[in-house]
């Protein structure tokens, strides 16, 4: 695992917005940042999953949290500016940002990839990444110091057979990573992406059906790289694809 030890209350004060997470990582990173201190904005598809987040949140009285219910498959670029202005308008600025959900599609060999999957996979894993993080960076840059966190893949920087939109998508996130990262390199916003391994989610499991769940890593283990990137520690870091496991 990356080798960081999470302090006690190091995400206090800081409005950190999370993609994805009524499930799987999303889920865990939104729960991690609020015992941490975080005020945590939900952002996902299914409402009644966000839901639970929240009310597991506020039952261990931890910050309040807010939703944003957002299916990022048909969201428009003014619903992500409205978004960003509602953001702005109720905390003021933005301290961090997991952009963490995405969609396997289906894998199937390359010539055989049906064109509409492949469009969907594009619009959520990259369109939608893209027109998120234009929206938040003038956001982002309110903050004293902010974090803009992209999820990559093991096949993000290397092909693998079957893998296609998917594996093309974390290759376009990674891309946009390291061109956001440039841009803002002298600002006080950092941009990084993380690899987060083979990790027990529902995601997974449509990978891998057959897997023996209890090999692999859980959310909760892989948390100290999401916590890092959010907390001041990692303030120098920029334009890096760090691998969680
Ligand atoms: N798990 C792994 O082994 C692994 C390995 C490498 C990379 N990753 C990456 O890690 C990230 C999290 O994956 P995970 O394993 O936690 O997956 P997951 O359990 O399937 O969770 C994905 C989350 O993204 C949300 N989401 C999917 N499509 C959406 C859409 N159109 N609009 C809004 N939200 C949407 C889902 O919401 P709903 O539940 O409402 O659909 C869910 O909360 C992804 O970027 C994935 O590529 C995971």
């Amino acid at each position: 695992m990356f080798n960081y030890s999470i302090k006690d209350a190091s995400l206090t004060n800081k409005t950190i917005l999370i993609t994805g997470a009524g499930a799987g990582i999303g889920r865990t990173a939104a729960i991690t940042y609020a015992k941490l201190g975080a005020t945590v904005i939900l952002l996902g598809k299914t409402v009644s999953k966000l839901e639970a987040v929240y009310d597991e949140i506020i039952a261990l009285g931890l910050p309040q949290p807010a939703i944003i219910p957002l299916d990022l498959k048909g969201a428009t670029k003014q619903n992500y500016i409205d978004m960003a202005s509602t953001i702005s308008g109720q905390f003021g600025h933005l301290d961090g940002a997991l952009l963490n959900a995405s969609t396997l599609g289906e894998l199937s060999p390359f010539t055989q990839i049906n064109e509409e999957m492949f469009t969907d996979v594009m619009n959520v894993n990259v369109t939608a990444q893209f027109l998120l993080a234009q929206a938040l960076i003038p956001t982002l840059l309110l903050a004293p110091k902010a974090s803009l966190v992209f999820t990559s893949s093991g096949v993000g920087n290397q092909g693998r057979a079957y893998w296609g939109p998917y594996s093309m998508s974390k290759f376009a996130t990674e891309g946009m990573t390291q061109v956001i990262a440039d841009e803002y390199d002298t600002s006080t916003l950092r941009t990084n992406a993380i690899n987060p391994g083979a990790t027990n989610t529902n995601m997974r499991s449509c990978a891998f059906p057959a897997e023996d769940k209890s090999e692999i890593a859980q959310p909760e283990d892989i948390m100290p790289l999401y916590v890092y990137l959010m907390s001041d520690d990692s303030v120098d870091v920029n334009g890096q694809i760090i691998k969680a496991q």
